[in-house]
């Protein structure tokens, strides 16, 4: 991999990463947290919001000039306009810039300009239209016709899925916060006891679509670990089984000890935490594997 490649990699990892969080948190506060606590929950984790947007925002506006750089094979032709004129207009990899930066635009917009009421559909519309412009590039866009389709649909539910699950961790986090508040406990109970029913359906999506979007790519399992692609999507698949793993001891063991020990919130935070960084995992090795070759 040369240095242009690797940081587009970084900067996969890192927007994919943002626009995940976004939209599971948007999409989790406006639908399944109480109105009363709603607003108060949304302006609580205003630094991730901001972290994410920026991130998003330094992305859309990096990955075009460090295409450029890899087609053109050297870092000079980043600032050449007719060679950023030709990714952005020629190729997939532009279709999926255009995309990606009008989204980025959008909600950048939504999120710092429009009324507060506004606020939180359209920041979770617009971090969902992010997630199409992943659809329109890497492995699921090399097939035509209706594999094509059905591929980017299955890559698209398994991001929203995916993103959902991740992304609701942040909100979830500071609703661990509220249950120890006598106000705030109730509203923060309904949202946790919601968000563990929409979560089971979350895990199972993102479970079938990935095997569905491994068995698309590798006609099979990925069992030739002679292949980086295929070393790199296991060990993908093993932080899921461990984050699966936290998520079930989080809800079958320390839920239903949470009136009873102080101790079962701070397990309860450390899990939902664990479960985030292993989702930061996830999404650095797919920003990696994505860009190798999964076949001999
Ligand atoms: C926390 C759970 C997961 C998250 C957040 C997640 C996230 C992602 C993301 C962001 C992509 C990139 C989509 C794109 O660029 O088009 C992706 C692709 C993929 N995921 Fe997952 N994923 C998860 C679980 C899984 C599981 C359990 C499997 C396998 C059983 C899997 C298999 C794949 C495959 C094969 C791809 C396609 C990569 C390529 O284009 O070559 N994922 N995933």
């Amino acid at each position: 991999m040369n240095e242009p490649e690797a940081a587009l990699v970084a900067i996969r990892f890192a927007g994919n990463l943002a626009a995940l969080l976004l939209w599971g948190a948007s999409c989790f506060v406006s639908l399944l947290v109480p109105a009363p606590l709603r607003d108060r929950v949304w302006e609580e984790i205003r630094i991730w919001r901001f972290g994410s947007l920026l991130t998003i925002a330094a992305a859309a506006l990096l990955a075009l000039p460090v295409s450029a750089a890899i087609v053109g094979g050297r870092w000079l032709d980043a600032a050449d306009p007719s060679v950023l004129a030709a990714v952005a207009l020629e190729t997939s990899a532009g279709t999926a810039w255009l995309w990606q930066a009008a989204s980025a635009f959008f909600l950048l917009v939504a999120s710092l300009v429009l009324p507060a009421k506004l606020r939180l559909p359209l920041t979770a519309l617009f971090s969902a239209g992010l997630l199409l412009s992943l659809t329109l590039t890497g492995h699921a866009v090399m097939k035509a016709g209706a594999a094509l389709v059905l591929h980017q649909a299955n890559d698209l539910l398994h991001v929203l899925a995916g993103g959902f699950w991740i992304g609701a961790l942040v909100p979830v986090l500071a609703l661990l916060r509220h249950l120890a508040t006598p106000e705030t406990h109730d509203g923060a109970r309904v949202a946790l006891s919601r968000f563990s029913l929409v979560g089971h359906g979350a895990v199972a999506l993102v479970l079938a679509s990935g095997l569905v979007n491994t068995v698309l790519i590798l006609g099979g399992l990925p069992t030739d670990w002679s292949i980086p692609y295929q070393r790199l999507l296991s060990a993908k698949i093993v932080v899921v089984v461990m984050m699966i793993a936290a998520a079930l001891f989080n809800r079958y063991y320390l839920v239903p000890r949470l009136g009873r020990s102080g101790s079962a919130a701070r397990a309860l935070t450390a899990g939902t935490i664990f479960e985030l960084v292993g989702a930061t995992v996830v999404v650095g090795l797919v920003a990696w594997f994505g860009t190798l070759d999964p076949l001999p």
